[in-house]
């Protein structure tokens, strides 16, 4: 080490490419990123910039072959590392050089370059594979949709695992090219901007591009066969919706929800602030599952939410989702009302905007729903634990913390904090602790007992001061929800399927 010093640069360059770093100072990555809800997520030791996915698709078996290329940057000198991916693998590349792999558990790819890779230069892993998502059960369950015309990946809090390699959790965000072929007839929806679509000797492919920071779980993909509809925002931003020619009974309730994207993306804008992507959309697959979720760009939602007719609330909510979520993500999955209560308060706003009830109306309707031993308030919003991640309380409970910080501050600076949080995250992780620091300085007032009664307490807390009269008044008289409050249920009767 020390003759490194004396040696000119020149030299001293030359020598230091030349050694690679040792064995006995690199080390392998973690196996997981570090999130105590589920630890084996992510990786420890590097960071994805960019994937390039390259991928062909049979829908007739299920076939998904292609090669994933992974820009990364060891954070540390690495050893080896781990990929999350569930297919099976036939090749390796790191920087080019073919590199061992093995497969450790369900969802954990090892690899090891041919020699350790150096802290902060960036090198290409290409990983080859070839496999049927439908085959994966990971846990009992899977994130991948298997439909009479093809299949969809959409899930959280992961669903990479079954379609391609990636360091799997919110905090390594990246952009993403993804290039499917599928037999003519059929096409492949993805996020952003459809770039070009070609077709050759049967095989059509579609070229995605989503060039702002994407979480893994965000990144969506529908084969099958879709009616699909165009259009751009004022702003000029492209839209693209997907419908499944096979939605039966609900094709036009679909239709005339989701064809409401661009309407509710402008009100959005409204209160959130600018669109943070480039590109619109939802699409509506065949599948038989019951949600939504907001895969960036292109929330994919399930035919089921539509047997009741239109509901556009559901699309607010996937929409506020660009905003609370996708550009502003967690920064643990503990986070999630950073997500939740916000896409949920958000249809409370559309509510009160459509003449269908206040926001208020509807936070003492949810308080009176549930008396003080139901077991709704013993969930902490701010800490739901996994097993309760995606519980009601997580969004009820949680836009009613929202609704007693609006009557705590008052509208101008609520509005303030709805519009300036987003711009001031955009595109990074935060925690729900980062919230109340920013709701504090926007507004110079105190409010961590505020957030401590409404995302902590595991017991009802006592009605606020600004809705005790109305909450009295909701118990002497017949309790009647809402117009909005059916629509708005309809959003979460599906949300029961963590992990
Ligand atoms: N985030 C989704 C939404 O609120 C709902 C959701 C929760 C979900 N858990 C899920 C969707 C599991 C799919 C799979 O819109
Ligand atoms: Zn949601």
């Amino acid at each position: 080490m020390h003759r490194r010093l004396i040696v000119p640069s020149a030299l001293a360059a030359t020598l230091l490419l030349a050694i690679p770093a040792s064995a006995a100072t690199s080390s392998p990555g973690a196996p997981g990123i570090g999130d105590p809800y589920y630890p084996a997520s992510g990786n420890g030791g590097y960071d994805v910039s960019h994937y390039d996915l390259r991928l062909t698709y049979q829908p007739a078996t299920d076939l998904l072959q292609g090669t994933a290329t992974l820009l990364t940057t060891p954070q540390q000198p690495l050893s080896r590392f781990n990929l999350d991916f569930g297919l099976p693998v036939s090749e390796v590349r790191v920087g080019g050089r073919k590199a061992d792999f093995a497969k450790e558990g369900d969802q954990e790819l090892v690899i090891t370059p041919a020699a350790p890779l150096e802290k902060g230069r960036p090198v290409a892993v290409v990983v080859r594979y070839a496999g049927k998502p439908s085959e994966l059960s990971i846990g009992g369950w899977t994130a991948w949709h298997r439909t009479p015309d093809g299949g969809v990946a959409a899930q959280e809090p992961d669903s990479a695992v079954w379609w391609f390699p990636s360091n799997d959790h919110p905090l390594d965000k990246a952009t993403y090219d993804i290039s499917v072929a599928v037999p003519d007839g059929t096409q492949a929806i993805s996020n952003g901007v459809l770039q070009s679509q070609s077709s050759r000797l049967g095989w059509t492919r579609f070229n995605w591009r989503s060039n702002r920071p994407q979480a893994s779980y965000l990144a969506t993909l529908a084969v099958g066969k879709f009616d699909i509809t165009t259009d751009r925002t004022a702003d000029g931003l492209p839209i693209l919706n997907a419908y499944s020619k096979d939605l039966g009974d609900n094709a036009g309730a679909a239709r005339a929800s989701v064809e409401r994207t661009g309407e509710v993306a402008e009100w959005l804008t409204g209160i959130f602030g600018p669109y943070p992507f480039n590109a619109l959309g939802g699409y509506v697959p065949n599948v038989k599952s019951g949600y939504a979720l907001e895969t960036q760009t292109r929330p994919f939602y399930s035919p089921r939410q539509f047997a009741n007719g239109a509901n556009v609330s559901l699309v607010v909510h996937e929409l506020a989702h660009q905003w609370y979520g996708d550009s502003v993500s967690v920064d643990g999955w503990k986070d999630i009302w950073v997500n939740e209560g916000f896409a949920r308060y958000g249809q409370w706003l559309w509510s009160e905007k459509e003449g269908e009830g206040t926001a208020q109306e509807l936070a003492d309707w949810v308080y009176a729903q549930h008396p003080a031993d139901d077991a709704f308030w013993t969930v902490k919003p701010g800490d739901p634990g996994p097993d309760k991640q995606f519980d009601l309380a997580v969004y009820d409970r949680g836009a009613l913390a929202l609704q007693a910080l609006r009557n705590e501050i008052g509208d101008e600076d609520f509005f303030a904090i709805l519009k300036g949080w987003p711009t001031e995250y955009a595109y990074k992780n935060a925690k729900v602790g980062d919230f109340v620091a920013f709701a504090e300085r926007v507004s110079g007032k105190p409010l961590a007992a505020l957030f401590d009664t409404w995302l902590y307490e595991p017991s009802k807390p006592a009605a606020p001061a600004a809705a005790n009269a109305r909450a009295a008044r909701s118990e002497s008289v017949a309790p009647q929800p809402p117009a909005s409050w059916k629509k708005i249920a309809a959003t979460n009767s599906v949300h029961d399927h963590g992990h």
